[in-house]
């Protein structure tokens, strides 16, 4: 399974790069925001320079020529871009045409299964099932990515699963139980996913005791 960082802070994505499994990025407009960007293209390419890995920027546009459009502005700002389109009905039709142009889409804010299918027949390269907003509402995120990898698995579908909105380390174990292709994570679940108690006990215990010894 790859490991993406979902953020856009450069310091966060440059710690998680230095841990030596960072896959890619996912970046969104609140992600942006929280860091205060003013120039989003500039930001989209430093983060870019951070990794070879993809990179996903998402449209403002909400209908099927603005996304298309910026779009294919987004995709000229790095060879790692990958555009991210609302999962919406102008959002399938602009995955369409970016997808005859070669352009890599991430179909986001995806709830259903029924969305994924569309994604994948529409050629996204990615499909990004919130699985956190999904269990906050009493549903469950992880049972949804188990049904759009079945429905991939049955037609042969080569867009991948990124599963998104994680909430803790369990969602990136259930996404790995899963086979999900991607599991994009905030840092701070990427700083929990090595962490033990017994780990940090054993390694006490074992430092006290050769210090004992010298
Ligand atoms: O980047 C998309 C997704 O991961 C957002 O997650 O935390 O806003 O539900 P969240």
């Amino acid at each position: 399974m790859k490991f993406f960082i979902d953020t856009a802070g450069l310091a966060e994505i440059r710690e998680a790069a230095g841990y030596g499994f960072l896959d890619g990025v996912t970046t969104n407009p609140s992600l942006l925001a929280r860091e205060k960007v003013r120039d989003a293209d500039r930001h989209i390419r430093a983060i870019c320079a951070l990794t070879p890995g993809p990179v996903s920027a998402e449209v403002l546009a909400t209908d099927t020529e603005g996304m298309a459009e910026e779009g294919r502005r987004l995709a000229k700002l790095a060879p790692n871009v990958v555009v991210k389109l609302p999962l919406t009905m102008p959002g399938l039709a602009a995955c369409r045409i970016l997808r005859a142009e070669g352009i890599a889409v991430n179909a986001t804010l995806v709830f259903s299964a029924m969305q994924a299918l569309l994604a994948a027949k529409s050629g996204a390269a990615y499909v990004s099932p919130f699985v956190g907003r999904l269990d906050e509402i009493g549903t469950d995120g992880m049972g949804l990515v188990e049904e759009i990898l079945a429905i991939y698995k049955n037609y042969s579908f080569k867009t991948e699963v990124i599963v998104a909105s994680v909430r803790h380390p369990r969602h990136v174990l259930r996404a790995a139980l899963a086979g999900a292709h991607v599991c994009t994570m905030p840092f701070a679940v990427i700083s929990k996913l090595a962490a033990h108690p017994l780990t940090d006990k054993g390694l006490a215990t074992f430092l006290t005791d050769w210090g004992k010894n010298a």
